[in-house]
């Protein structure tokens, strides 16, 4: 698809999208930043690894979009102020804000396991559950902070990005930092609505379901014949059973950033196939 097939709903709108950067295949920040570029929007595509936030900038640009990078760490203060003189500087205002940069541990995805030792207060590494905290909640935070008085100026929209593990029960194979402190972004989101609705600066949260991200299927690789079995477990876990992916949370980033959504503020919007309805 190139930019000339889509519609340019996002077309004077700049966007900053954290996490824009995956290892490898399309991750959820990454088909994110491609989708609102295709849509007409500059992106600035931030990671904590700038080579990565590159690659999908220089993608952006091939395509014909309009997209600089920016190295950063969600959880520095320096960094996310940079973010935000990166993105006037080269864009001279700001629209959105998309949250993707998350981290489920130090440790990865390795550690969820049932039982494991994120998934145990007995066993809790307090520097695990510091770094998740930092990055999840305090890393969203700081990055509004440093981009809400850009927001302000001419309103825009903020999407703070959850889990379905923070509201759902995974029979113990999840983290607990990383449930709670995704948890916390419904007061984040909430707040700040709030805060910022005078200054038409909308802010939903959107909460991502199983959906079929790389490392979701570099995980299932490695397991063998039991990762044939939690791919097919995490498909027929919702109401469609079939699989979502990064491009299903983009397309709802995007109605979410675009005018299209003027008048939808506070709100948690489930991309799951309804699973946290069948999950109950
Ligand atoms: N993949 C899923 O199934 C799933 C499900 C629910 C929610 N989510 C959420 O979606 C988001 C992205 O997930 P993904 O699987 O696409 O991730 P991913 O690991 O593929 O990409 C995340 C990117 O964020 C970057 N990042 C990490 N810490 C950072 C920091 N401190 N500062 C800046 N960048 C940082 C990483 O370098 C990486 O490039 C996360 O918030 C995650 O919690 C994912």
């Amino acid at each position: 698809m190139t930019p000339t097939d889509t519609d340019q709903r996002m077309s004077g709108l700049v966007v900053v999208v954290t996490g824009a950067g995956t290892e490898k295949g399309i991750g959820n920040g990454q088909a994110t930043a491609i989708t609102l570029a295709r849509h007409g929007a500059a992106v600035v595509c931030v990671d904590k690894i700038g080579e990565r936030a590159e690659s999908v900038a220089q993608s952006i640009r091939k395509d014909g979009g309009s997209a600089v990078s920016v190295e950063a760490d969600v959880t520095s203060i320096p960094d996310t102020e940079r973010i935000a003189a990166d993105a006037l500087s080269n864009f001279g205002q700001v629209d959105g804000l998309v949250n993707v940069a998350g981290v489920v541990s130090k440790l990865g995805l390795r550690a969820r396991i049932p039982g494991g030792p994120l998934a145990e207060l007995e066993n809790l590494d307090m520097d695990d559950w510091d770094f998740v905290y930092r990055v999840n909640v305090t890393g969203a935070m700081l990055c509004i902070r440093a981009l809400g008085p850009a927001l302000r100026k001419n309103g825009g929209a903020i999407v703070n990005v959850g889990t379905t593990m923070a509201s759902l029960w995974y029979g113990g194979g999840g983290s607990i930092a990383y449930s709670t402190s995704k948890a916390a972004l419904e007061g984040l989101t909430l707040t700040i609505a709030g805060a910022f609705g005078p200054s038409r600066v909308r802010a939903n949260l959107l909460v991502i379901g199983q959906v079929r991200a790389p490392h979701i299927d570099a995980a299932a690789e490695r397991m063998g014949e039991a990762g044939e079995k939690m791919l097919e477990t995490r498909r027929v876990s919702g109401l469609l059973q079939t699989d979502g992916t990064p491009w299903d949370v983009a397309n709802t980033a995007l109605y979410l950033t675009s005018p299209d959504s003027s008048w939808i503020t506070a709100q948690t919007i489930f991309v799951d196939a309804g699973a946290s309805h069948t999950m109950r």
